[in-house]
């Protein structure tokens, strides 16, 4: 067990290298194994061994691997019919339905693809047919992917080999731990948010379409804001006509002990992007937004091209999303991320549920890690 990596993963391993490429992420090179079989929380390499997969599969396994619900509604689906495009088939329309009991007022118009970025990106086409803007405000330590628009959002991810990167506005992320104005909360009256307003001003000639966060930082380091960060920043947004976009690629589908993350946060987005765990593992993302957003020419213009992609909601996934929905209900998934939260919190394992809000005050966020 300790002698890793095993003779066969080794040798597939030295198998693959010699046609895919080098740089497969820092969590697989630093660790050649080669993956043969998930069940529930454990994963097996092709030499036998057996590991909790910790990962997830990058968050994405969030019924566990292969969860028996999930491999019925596929085998169902597979016999069936695998993809047709944008036309609408019997089960996708369900889907959203279930999935709009989930979101904040007023987000009620979904679409579907099949990555993190892409999704994005097509939440900001959304806000951009809708406001005829084409500037954004991103945030400090944020992360939405690798295209060259979710990159030039991203803070981190800007190597300048990629080339030039897009103009962004960046304001600060309310990051307690860290503070960026060296401040302490509450005292600090959210400064960081406060400065938005000049950030805003400062930082582009043209008015911005919107405003993209994650609502608890993922990539960029785990951060749970303070309450009332968000609602302060949705106001000063709101007063300069800017939509609000929470993207949840991370944070959402139930990881958090919400649905979506921003419902700890008591505000209302305007667009929401979701998915890492929707498809436990099978690719199915989503942008949902408010209909009059969604459907603005010519993102979601009738007849238009502008929200199109090859593999979005095709049946495959959209028999994953369900049966990830189904399991999640019925295992009361949300509720034990929820509860196992307030136990790590308290530092208790007394099975009690957990009474306390989210907010970095609970987490002492003056000073001490938790993470
Ligand atoms: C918040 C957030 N947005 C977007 C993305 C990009 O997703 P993908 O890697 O599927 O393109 C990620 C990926 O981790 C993410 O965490």
């Amino acid at each position: 067990m300790y002698n890793l990596p095993g003779p066969k993963s080794r040798e597939l391993w030295d198998k693959d290298i010699e046609f895919v490429i080098s740089g497969r992420t820092n969590i697989a090179d630093s660790l050649p194994l080669v993956f043969e079989k998930g069940e529930g929380v454990y994963i097996f390499d092709v030499d036998g061994n057996k590991y909790i997969d910790f990962s997830a599969g990058i968050l994405t396994a969030s019924t566990g691997h292969c969860h028996p619900v999930l491999v019925d509604k596929l085998k169902k689906q597979i016999e069936k019919l695998w993809h047709v495009y944008a036309f609408p088939t019997p089960d996708r329309a369900d889907l959203c339905r279930n999935l709009s009991r989930h979101m904040p007022k007023g987000i009620d118009t979904f679409a579907f693809y099949c990555e993190g970025s892409i999704t994005v990106e097509a939440a900001l086409r959304a806000a951009s047919s809708f406001t005829k803007r084409w500037s954004y405000a991103a945030m400090t330590h944020a992360y939405h992917g690798r295209t060259l628009m979710t990159r030039s959002l991203g803070a981190h991810l800007l190597p300048k080999e990629f080339g030039p990167s897009v103009q962004v506005s960046r304001l600060h992320y309310p990051d307690c731990y860290r503070c960026p104005l060296k401040l302490r909360h509450p005292e600090c009256g959210l400064a960081c948010i406060e400065a938005s307003t000049d950030l805003l001003q400062g930082s582009s000639t043209e008015p911005l379409a919107a405003v993209i966060f994650e609502p608890i930082a993922g990539a960029g380091g785990i951060i749970v804001p303070p309450q009332g960060a968000w609602k302060r920043l949705a106001e000063i947004c709101r007063e300069k006509d800017m939509l609000i976009i929470s993207d949840e690629v991370l944070t959402g589908v139930g990881r958090t002990g919400k649905f979506l993350a921003i419902e700890h946060f008591d505000v209302e987005p305007d667009i929401t992007t979701f998915g890492k765990g929707l498809g436990s593992g099978f690719p199915v993302m989503v942008a949902a937004g408010k209909k009059e957003i969604m459907n603005a020419n010519p993102y979601g213009a009738a007849g238009g091209g502008g929200s199109s992609t090859s593999f979005g909601g095709n049946p495959l996934s959209v028999a994953a999303a369900e049966g990830t929905l189904e399991v999640i209900e019925a295992e009361g998934l949300i509720r034990n991320a929820e509860e196992r939260a307030g136990k790590y919190r308290s530092g208790r394992r007394t099975g009690q549920r957990s009474t306390q809000p989210w907010g970095c005050e609970e987490w002492g966020c003056s000073g001490e890690s938790i993470w």
